[in-house]
């Protein structure tokens, strides 16, 4: 079986977000199992020489609406995984992939439906016998592959149901797509196009990065104005839960840790929270170390944080927090962290710093309003730091409270009673209770880095859905 398996970002090549992690570690476990090639477009920001990417002297053409768009194909090795890009003006030419700090490029329509349209051509020319998916970047390839290639059985995957590719209604004409198309059975949305309807209505199977987030999205809180739509479509929508590539993330060989540990040689853990509070400030490395990693958004709960970070900062713990996001949210943390020396704020993307606060921490604080998986509270398990969590969507299923004995879940960290600051204040103050009974701390901690976080068992549930679904 011939899978290409397709998305607007992949992991080391391009990442804004948990997408370009699992458009990795996922045809990475796949790959060691059928034949996979996975896509996504040549960003004029990627570094061919760094990952040795090579031209594949194939061009072609393609049309949408009345212009003629000029396309060549470069391939390159990812992991034990063949990748191709996509290469052609208008969609490579930008600094990030979607957009700057003026919003969303205009035509992000345009430079998408150029990457999609030329994913049916590659399904063709790669004789692909199932074509992946990957949110609403690659979904209006569904549409075209059932127009040109409607035998090809594809699978799309929502990794949040949050972007979903919205254009004025204009755009269905920009880009080629019959009116018949812009009705609310199709891409048709208050009157807008909207591109994750596309894969949502012409896939022949739809998942999501969770079992309860597929059941979440069903409903009004969290279908985000597609619940209705979703229900129609209810009978092809599975969930299936996120790995990480374990590999990349272990703290036993991580390039990024000047310490390695293991669940049987926890010391080196240790070594890494007291170089990480030297590095960043924090004064007393016996103090429990909190750490937020991640964009600042509201999905994310920072703002929840923030009205709870007076009471947090009052008790005995280090907390650091690393991302980048909402301006407004960031200059509060920026000042708070002036007033405070058990604060530490850092701005930014930053990889290897990320790997280092996962082995320094002793606690990640996660208490997002909503979220599909969430891969943070993954590697949290695997690097032996205690996830506090709000109970939603892929973080219900793979943390269970320590509190609860009767669960199958492996994971084990603290959930939040309710998603409130107060909730918040009182979940850290049961993990300071915790944290202060050494020998059960760690016993969780070592626990919890034994539970199989990997893609090996999500994997088969993929493999399973392509047979059946082909
Ligand atoms: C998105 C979701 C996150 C999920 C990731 C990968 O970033 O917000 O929950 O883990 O995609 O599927």
């Amino acid at each position: 079986m011939k899978l290409l398996f397709a998305a607007s970002e992949i992991f080391p090549y391009a990442k804004t977000g948990g997408l370009a992690d699992v458009a990795q570690a996922l045809p990475a476990a796949l790959a060691k199992q059928t034949d996979v090639l996975s896509v996504m477009p040549l960003y004029d920001f990627i570094d061919r020489e760094k990952f040795a990417l090579t031209s594949m002297n194939e061009s072609f053409q393609i049309t949408l609406g009345k212009d003629i768009y000029e396309i060549s194909l470069f391939e390159g090795m990812n992991r034990g995984v063949r990748t191709l890009f996509v290469h052609e003006a208008t969609l490579c030419h930008c600094i990030t992939p979607y957009g700057n700090k003026n919003g969303d490029y205009p035509s992000n329509d345009l430079r998408f439906g150029i990457f999609s349209k030329t994913l049916v051509i590659m399904a063709e020319m790669f004789k692909i016998d199932i074509l992946h998916l990957n949110d609403w970047h690659t979904a209006l390839a569904a549409l075209w592959a059932k127009e040109v290639l409607p035998e090809l059985p594809v699978i799309f995957t929502i990794h949040n149901l949050v972007f979903q590719g919205l254009f004025p209604r204009e755009s269905v004409e920009r880009l080629g797509l019959s009116e018949h198309y812009f009705t609310p059975e199709g891409i048709e949305f208050w009157g807008k196009m909207n591109c994750m309807k596309a894969g949502i209505a012409y896939s022949d199977v739809v998942t999501t990065v969770s079992p309860t987030y597929a059941k979440e999205i069903l409903l009004p809180e969290f279908g985000c104005g597609l619940e209705g739509f979703l229900q129609v479509h209810t009978s092809k929508l599975h969930g299936i839960l996120n790995g990480i590539d374990t590999v990349l993330f272990d703290p036993l060989n991580d390039p990024a840790l000047t310490k390695h540990y293991s669940a049987e040689k926890l010391s080196g853990k240790k070594s890494n929270k007291t170089l990480f509070c030297k590095a960043h400030g924090l004064t007393d490395a016996d103090k429990p170390l909190i750490v937020f990693i991640g964009r600042f958004t509201e999905q994310k709960g920072l703002d929840i944080i923030i009205e709870a970070l007076p009471k947090l900062l009052a008790m005995k713990l280090n907390f650091a927090i690393l991302g980048d996001g909402d301006e407004t949210m960031a200059e509060t943390l920026m000042s708070a962290s002036k007033n405070y020396d058990n604060f530490s704020i850092l701005f930014g993307y930053n990889e290897s710093l990320s790997h280092r606060m996962y082995a320094a921490a002793d606690l990640l604080l996660m208490p997002s309003r909503f979220e599909p998986c969430g891969l943070n509270q993954l590697i949290s398990l695997r690097y032996g730091t205690i996830p506090i969590v709000n109970d939603v969507g892929g973080l219900h299923d793979t943390v269970r409270d320590i509190d609860d004995t009767d669960s199958s879940i492996c994971g084990q960290g603290i959930l939040l009673s309710t998603l409130s600051s107060t909730a918040i204040v009182k979940a850290v103050k049961r993990s300071l209770k915790l944290f202060a009974s050494k020998k059960h701390f760690s016993k969780i901690s070592k626990s919890n880095m034994h539970c199989n976080v990997s893609f090996e068992e999500s994997s088969k549930s993929y493999l399973k859905l392509y047979r059946k679904t082909i």
